[in-house]
């Protein structure tokens, strides 16, 4: 069988620089497409791809840029022609690195920057990879014993728990909740679309718990040290739950501890 092949959107730093470690020490044979803004400066990215050689391929994508998404596709048809798995990690907290607090913090264009790469972003790469997933060998998660339920590529979009609407106590955060609870509808239209066909695409949002990175670094302050996770520990859970997807659990969201999430 050939080696399973997984795309990481958003490698350059954080969870999807995770990501790509694990898979790379854990899953061998399994390749690694990365793809990050700015692969010049990506030197861990770079380091990665010369410790295994011949199994990352670095590819540069800003997911606001469809025309960057459309080239990458092309890039990985012809050397692929086929992804067993895509990770759309990247997101931004707001432009500004902080949360609304209040509708006072509140701005037209940094509503519409977070939305878009929050979650146009990861829409329009379900949309150039998809044909590509449908071709995939479904070299991750679990296939059921029943061929019919087989599915051939996962979709992993990384949610986040404060874009659940049934759980949000506190408010805040327009921006940011927004995104994600647009982006946990996207998984669950896209769960519906892609798994029709003979070719099924599982699709998934995962919750990483709160973990210590950039993205979250102006509230690790409040958070106990317990409950901050290195990137390491949440991308291990992450893909535990991954490795045992089947396509009875598409549409759904998951936290790292494999809760379902509510909408
Ligand atoms: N950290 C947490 O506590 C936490 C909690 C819940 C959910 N999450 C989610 O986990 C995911 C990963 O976040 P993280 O914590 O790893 O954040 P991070 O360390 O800040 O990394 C963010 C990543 O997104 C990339 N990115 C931002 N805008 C991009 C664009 N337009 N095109 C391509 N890449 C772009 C960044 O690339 P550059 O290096 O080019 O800037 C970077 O690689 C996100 O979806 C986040 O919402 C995180």
């Amino acid at each position: 069988m050939a080696a399973p092949v997984a795309l990481i959107q958003g490698a350059s730093r954080g969870l999807g620089l995770a990501f790509c470690k694990h898979i790379l020490k854990n899953k061998s044979p399994a390749v690694v497409i990365a793809t990050c803004r700015n692969p010049d400066g990506a030197s861990e990215l770079k380091a990665l791809s010369a410790v295994h050689a011949g199994r990352v391929t670095l590819l540069g994508l800003d997911v606001d840029q469809e025309q960057d998404i459309r080239s990458v596709s092309e890039v990985v048809s012809q050397r692929f022609g086929r992804l067993d798995l895509l990770v759309n990690s990247s997101a931004l907290l707001h432009p500004s690195g902080k949360g609304e607090t209040s509708l006072r913090d509140v701005s037209a264009q940094g509503v519409i920057s977070t939305l878009t790469t929050n979650t146009v972003g990861p829409l329009v790469m379900a949309k150039y990879f998809a044909p590509l997933l449908q071709k995939g060998g479904g070299g991750f998660g679990q296939q059921p014993e029943d061929k019919s339920k087989h599915h051939s590529g996962i979709i992993v979009n990384i949610t986040a728990k404060v874009g659940s609407i049934g759980d949000n106590g506190l408010g805040g955060w327009y921006s940011y909740r927004m995104s994600k609870a647009a982006l946990n509808m996207a998984t669950r239209n896209l769960s519906i679309e892609l798994g029709r066909g003979k070719s099924k695409v599982l699709c998934v949002s995962l919750h990483p718990g709160t973990v210590n990175t950039d993205l979250s670094r102006p509230y690790h302050k409040n958070v106990p040290k317990d409950k901050l996770f290195s990137t390491e520990h949440s991308v291990n859970c992450l893909m535990s739950i991954i490795d045992t997807l089947n396509i009875s659990r598409t549409g759904k969201a998951y936290s790292w501890d494999g809760a379902e999430l509510p909408w």
